[in-house]
């Protein structure tokens, strides 16, 4: 496990997603019920913007420091407000430049009758996950394998929540891993909502991902992609996705607004390119 995401925290991929995902949250807790979040590869939930990792990749120039210096058209600002808040209040509380990962950005976001399970293998990360976390009854902490994680608390006992599935791709079986991981996931509980991140290194894993779902079944399914240029076959990761089951209904519509602005903001060349796709209906 060399992976640190502390070196890539605020990138393009995290702008990416974490937009993404606050806007599924957004509607998830528009209904009072409670409702769980499952988060299977937390990181450590804070990132110090100004850490000697974070300036040797110098990541976040390219991504949410880009974000906070464009003036987006007023329907784009609105969608984007409620995750810009989060970003702006964890920067207000430290009083330095700092970007919430996923885990602050939901447990910013949901409320006294929500609760949160937080898996993250990595001994030294879990121990600043649980020091930036801090005290918050509504959360378990848990070193232990994200897949394992999904075994353990799918489905939560809300029956309503969401679940980010969001790895490293370190392991070259990775694509096989999630599919698995999220498969036997969805069988037990095929109501719940699933955002499964991959990286576009070699876009043919992440289409073979797409069809293995497909075939085995999934429905209500989405993909959202995003290129920042052309894609390379060596060299800094230049594109991602989400695949997205049972999202909120609104999540297409609005995305066909986020992706292009996001794109735009975000493009280091030429080939810059963003994609929306229902692939699988009810
Ligand atoms: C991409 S980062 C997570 C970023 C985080 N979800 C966010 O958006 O802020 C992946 C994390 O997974 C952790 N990790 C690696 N292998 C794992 C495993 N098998 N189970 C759980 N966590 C793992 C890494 O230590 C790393 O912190």
């Amino acid at each position: 496990m060399n992976y640190r995401h502390a070196f890539h925290a605020g990138n393009f991929a995290d702008v990416f997603k974490h937009a993404l995902l606050t806007r599924i949250l957004f509607y998830l807790l528009r209904k009072p019920t409670p409702m769980r979040y499952i988060d299977t590869h937390a990181g450590i939930g804070l990132y110090d913007l100004t850490s000697p990792q974070a300036l040797r990749s110098g990541e976040s120039k390219q991504g949410i420091e880009r974000i906070l210096t464009t003036q987006f058209e007023a329907p784009v600002r609105e969608l984007l407000q409620p995750w810009l808040d989060q970003v702006h209040s964890c920067a207000d509380a430290t009083g330095k430049a700092c970007y919430p990962g996923s885990p602050l950005l939901a447990a910013q976001l949901l409320r006294p009758q929500d609760r949160l399970i937080l898996c993250e293998l990595h001994k030294d990360d879990r121990r600043l996950l649980t020091r930036h976390m801090g005290r918050d009854a509504r959360l378990k902490v848990i070193e232990m394998d994200g897949y394992m994680g999904l075994k353990a608390f799918v489905p939560p006992m809300e029956r309503r929540g969401l679940v980010l599935i969001d790895p490293p791709f370190e392991q070259p079986d990775e694509f096989e891993f999630l599919a698995e991981g999220f498969l036997a996931a969805y069988r037990r509980w095929p109501t719940g909502t699933y955002s499964l991140w991959y990286p576009l290194k070699h876009p043919s894993q992440a289409h073979h991902l797409a069809h293995h779902l497909i075939a085995s079944g999934v429905k209500r399914l989405l993909r959202m992609e995003m290129d920042i240029c052309a894609w390379r076959a060596e060299g800094p990761l230049t594109g991602c996705g989400f695949l997205l089951v049972n999202p909120p209904h609104v999540l297409a519509e609005e995305a066909q607004a986020l992706l292009p602005a996001l794109t735009h903001a975000l493009a280091i060349g030429e080939g810059a390119d963003w994609r929306l796709e229902q692939l699988a209906g009810e």
